[in-house]
């Protein structure tokens, strides 16, 4: 990796923290494969920003493991190598507990719990034969908070912590870092569902100390970095991306019952 080319596998490409990555490792001159659920906006994205020959689209439902296992095959195929995987494909909904209807809570740890199980098993390997590799999730801050979706998605992305957490031995040993990424109000069509007007959002800035939303940029500025040789020394970390919402003091929830 180093500042050299790599080949990464960006899944759930096609729209907001996603796209940005895409957007900024292509601009970069590395190869780039795009997998998502709307094969089509993918497309698009790469006619819009002139993104041939080194950016390929490839259709993909996280929550099936055999579309996951033949998404990972082709890509194999395509790149030779994968040496970073991005895991950003998910779903969100803020709704109250009694509003959960279990096939929401299904559908959404389906994707983003069991889509991210499927997506690291299925690539896993190739990084294994190269003994090298850096695995992204993009998880999210409310997974430590407790705010900014419902039930469901907190507790998917907890989950996310765990899966993450556990792999870091058995990955380690073959050179293969994995992260999380946790952002927390990132401007997306995600942000839009849940803080649908302006007013809201203007309000939102301000309980962030560092006065605005955060940008996708902001996230792929990390991915870049965990991408490289140089950052190799982080490994199992949970960095959470917020402009210092999470623990700017009594005015939010505080972290895990401890202060630190
Ligand atoms: N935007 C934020 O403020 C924010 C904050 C914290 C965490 N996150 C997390 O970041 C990740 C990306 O969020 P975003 O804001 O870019 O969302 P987004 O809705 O803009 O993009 C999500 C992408 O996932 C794809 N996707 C959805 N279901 C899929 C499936 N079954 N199979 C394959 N692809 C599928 C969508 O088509 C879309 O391209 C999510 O995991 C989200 O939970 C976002």
């Amino acid at each position: 990796m180093g500042n050299k080319i790599c080949n990464i596998l960006v899944i759930g490409g096609a729209a907001g923290i996603g796209k940005e990555i895409v957007l900024d490792f292509a601009q970069k001159g590395n190869k780039v494969a795009v997998a998502d659920i709307n094969k089509a906006a993918v497309d698009q994205l790469i006619r819009d920003h002139q993104l041939e020959p080194n950016v390929f689209s490839f259709e993909v439902d996280v929550s099936s493991w055999d579309s996951v296992k033949s998404m990972a095959k082709k890509v194999k195929e395509t790149l030779g190598e994968i040496h970073v995987l991005v895991c950003s494909a998910g779903i969100t909904k803020s709704l109250k507990l009694q509003d959960v209807e279990w096939s929401l809570w299904k559908k959404t740890m389906e994707i983003n719990l069991h889509g991210l199980f499927y997506s690291i098993k299925s690539v896993a390997p190739y990084m294994m034969e190269q003994k090298r590799g850096s695995i992204i999730i993009i998880g999210s801050g409310s997974a430590i908070t407790g705010s900014g979706g419902g039930v469901q998605y907190y507790a998917s992305k907890g989950g996310a912590f765990g899966l993450m957490r556990s792999l870091v031995p058995e990955l380690g040993q073959y050179g293969i870092n994995i992260n999380v990424i946790a952002p927390r109000v990132i401007e997306s069509q995600m942000l839009d569902v849940l803080y649908p007007t302006e007013q809201a959002k203007d309000e939102l800035k301000k309980r962030i100390p560092i006065g605005r939303l955060g940008k996708p940029s902001d996230i792929s500025s990390m991915v870049e970095y965990l991408s490289k040789e140089e950052s190799n020394y982080i490994h199992g970390q949970i960095l959470v991306l917020d402009g210092g919402r999470t623990y700017q003091g009594k005015k939010e929830i505080v972290v895990c019952n401890q202060h630190f």
